[in-house]
Formats: structure tokens, sequence, C-alpha cells
């Protein structure tokens, strides 16, 4: 099988292209990625030598480009994750975030349904898997995430912050609400993905996945931003008073479900994606203060000081939390990691790739692959 991943030097993305890369030595995993600001070869050092694998630098948004890579690699199947994905850059700039996710989608759509419907199998054997997120569902009502039961035992539960069962939760029916022109850029995406399969008939998955946290994220994210903050005794900016909720996994974890539902999936399918691990970005922020002192060896408390309440995120929504009982039910996937223990493995590896954090924070590693991948 030869799979496209696009988006694969990113932070979700790398994680998806090495597990991919590793797993399949017999499929040929191609890398599409614009490597702008976010995306960064240096995330895929360990597999770039590798025979199943092939990086092309190209821009979804150009449907000549995307046309070309899908026929020359004989694509069977695609998995979809490049695109604008911060929220407060989308408040400054929302035409990059419909040019990218809205009209790169829509080339990637079209690009895949002129190359399979010229192949005599036609549509047998391919799939058009989207990945999308939770924001495209809205927000949820305001609740306190402590002390609430979860709704099955899974060892994602970190005991303190609990899947809200019984209460909202974002299912696979929840009707789309979003309100960020991000999540607006994403939600009018699902909607041509799934259109492609109605209009069609193209095999596609669209999967709705919560907040990621783990490695090679990029640090204007609230985690690696505060660990790097930390780091240098600056400012931790809490938006507002720091009371809203979002539903914490692995990155791992997401690419493994990514991974399970491109080999095991129904096509025609939505599935969520979710840790049914809650928390308040205050308390959230306590515990990375409190890990990061402990990891760099400060005395306890030494970093308090630096939390700042700032002026709050303009359409600010209040509380995500995701039910991902279908996708444990129909393909036996479940987190893996406690969130103490990925936030720990998280904080120590930004402390460990201190290198990593300064050269994107400084761009230099862009000015590195201008010149390395200018012409490919
Ligand atoms: P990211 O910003 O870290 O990476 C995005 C990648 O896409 C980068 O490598 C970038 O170079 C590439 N890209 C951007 N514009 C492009 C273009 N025009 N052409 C080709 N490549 C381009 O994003 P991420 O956090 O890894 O998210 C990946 C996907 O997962 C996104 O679709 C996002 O909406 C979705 N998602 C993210 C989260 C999360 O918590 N990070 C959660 C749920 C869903
Ligand atoms: O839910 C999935 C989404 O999670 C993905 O679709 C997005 O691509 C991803 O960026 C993430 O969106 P959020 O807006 O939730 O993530 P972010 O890390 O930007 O912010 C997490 C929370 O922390 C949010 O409530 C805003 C708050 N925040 C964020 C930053 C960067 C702060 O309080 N201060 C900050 O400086």
């Amino acid at each position: 099988m030869n799979i496209l991943v696009t988006g694969g030097a990113g932070f979700i993305g790398s994680h998806v292209v090495r597990l991919l890369v590793n797993k399949y030595p017999d499929n040929l995993i191609v890398n599409l990625d614009l490597l702008t600001y976010a995306g960064n070869l240096k995330n895929l050092a360990d597999i770039e030598g590798k025979p199943n694998y092939r990086f092309v630098k190209a821009d979804i948004a150009d449907a000549d480009a995307v046309g070309r890579i899908v026929r020359e690699f004989e694509i069977d199947g695609i998995i979809h994750l490049a695109a604008e994905s911060h929220v407060d850059r989308s408040i400054k700039d929302p035409l990059t975030f419909a040019r990218t996710n809205v009209l790169g989608t829509l080339n990637l759509l079209q690009a895949a349904r002129s190359w399979w419907e010229s192949r005599p199998e036609g549509y047998e054997s391919k799939l058009f898997y989207h990945i999308s997120t939770d924001e495209v569902y809205g927000a949820l009502e305001m609740t306190d995430p402590d002390g609430v039961e979860a709704p099955f035992s899974t060892r994602a539960s970190s005991g303190k912050a609990h899947m809200a069962f019984g209460r909202e939760f974002f299912t696979e029916e929840t009707r789309y609400d979003p309100h960020s022109p991000y999540s607006a850029s994403k939600a009018s995406s699902d909607h041509f993905v799934r259109s492609y399969h109605d209009t069609y008939g193209m095999p596609v998955i669209i999967t709705n996945c919560s907040n990621n946290y783990g490695p090679y994220q990029f640090p204007e994210k609230l985690i690696p931003l505060f660990v790097n903050n930390i780091r240098h005794g600056k400012p931790l900016p809490v938006y507002g008073r720091g009371e809203n909720v979002r539903d914490w996994l692995y990155v791992e974890d997401h690419a493994r479900a990514i991974d399970l539902i491109f080999h095991r999936g129904k096509p025609g399918s939505t599935y969520n994606i979710g840790g049914f691990n809650e928390w308040k970005n205050i308390d959230l922020v306590r515990a990375l203060v409190r890990v990061t002192d402990r990891l760099l060896g400060n005395p306890e408390g030494h970093s308090d000081g630096l939390i700042t309440f700032v002026t709050d995120r303009p359409g600010h929504d209040c509380r995500y939390a995701i039910d991902s009982r279908k996708l444990q039910r129909e393909l036996g996937w479940e987190p893996s990691l406690q969130f103490e223990e990925g936030l720990e493995k998280t904080v120590r590896w930004y402390l460990d790739n201190g290198e990593w954090l300064d050269s994107v924070t400084s761009g230099d590693y862009l000015k590195y692959y201008d010149e390395m991948y200018s012409g490919r």
C-alpha cells in the first residue's frame, strides 16, 4: 500500500509518520508537507533514511502539485493532517486558515477522486482519512471536572479529573457549532469530506480528537509554551481566570488510534478520540509548574509567581470533553497513559531537548530546511 500522510512534519503528523514507517516496512509512506513555521523535519530525523519513507515539500492549496503527487506515488490511502492548527493565529489571520484547511482539503479530495476513479478497481481498498478536532462541536457547559465518576474504568483516568458522565459531552452525533475561525475552517473541511462520500461514493473516515500533548509540539500551544517560559523565567499568560476545561490525550495514543482506524475503521464513519481526562487550565498549569520546577531542580513554588492572568481569548470555548466509547467498543482502543505520567514524560522531553525548543523559537530550522529542500 502507498500511503500519503499530509502534515507529517508537524506535531501529530510526525508521530503518525514514525509509527507507520517503523510498523509497515512493506508500505511506502509519503510525507507531503509545506514546512510552514509549524513543520520541522528535525521531528523525523530518526526515520529520514528508511527505504519506505519519502518526503515531498508541497502546498496542499496548490491543486496541480497535489494532483501530481497523488498520481506519481500511486497513492492508495490518504491520512490528512496538514492544517493551520492554532486558534490564536486564526483570530489574527482567518484567510490563511480558509486557504489551507478548506481549499487544501478540497484539493486533496479532488486529487484522490480523479486518481482513484481512473483506476480499474475504482474506490476498492482506497481510503481518505481526515483528521479533525473536537472544536467543531463548539463548547460544552462549564462544570468542575474534579471528583466526577468516569463512565467506565480507563487507565488514562487520573483519579483527579474524570470524564463528566451524565453531563454534557461530545459524541459523534453532536451538532457542529464552531466558534473560532480555526474550528469553522475545520468544520467546513469535515463537511466537504463527508460530501465526497455521499456524492461520489469515496470511502472516507473522519475522526475528531481532543487536545493532544507530548514531544514535538510547537511552543505556541499551552504546554510547550509554558515549559519553555519556565525555562527562561518568563510569565505564563493564563487566559481569563483559567477556568476553561480541556480533555488531554498523549500524542502517541492519538497516533495509535489513527493507525487502528486507518486499517480497521468502517468507511463512511466518524469516530471521536479523547482521553477521558478533563483539566481546568489553571489546575493543569499549576501541575505543570510543579513538575517542571521539580525536574529543573528548583525549590517547590519557585515558578508559581510566573503565572499571570491575562485578557481572555475572544470567543474562548468553555469546555471540551470527548466521549470516545464508540472507538473503544468497535475497535478496542483505549488511552494507555496516566495523565501525570504523560505530563512528566512530556516536560522531561522538552527539558532534555532544549536545543529543539531554542531552534524552533529562533526560526533557525526554517532557514536550514529552506536551503536543504529548495527545488524538491
Ligand atoms: P501542527 O500545526 O503541529 O502541524 C501542521 C503541519 O501541517 C505542519 O507540518 C505544517 O508545515 C503543515 N502544513 C500547514 N499548512 C500546509 C499546507 N498549506 N500544505 C502542506 N502542509 C501544510 O498541527 P498538529 O497539532 O500536528 O495538528 C495536525 C492535525 O490534527 C490538524 O489537522 C489539526 O486540526 C488536528 N488536530 C490537532 C489537535 C491538537 O491538539 N494538536 C487535536 C485534534 C486535531
Ligand atoms: O481540542 C483540540 C484542539 O486543541 C486542536 O484542534 C487545536 O489544533 C489545538 O491547538 C488545541 O486547541 P486549544 O485552543 O485548546 O489549545 P491551546 O494549547 O492553544 O490552548 C489550550 C487552553 O489553554 C485553551 O483553553 C487556551 C488556554 N491558553 C492557551 C495559551 C496558548 C492560555 O490560557 N494561555 C496561552 O498562552
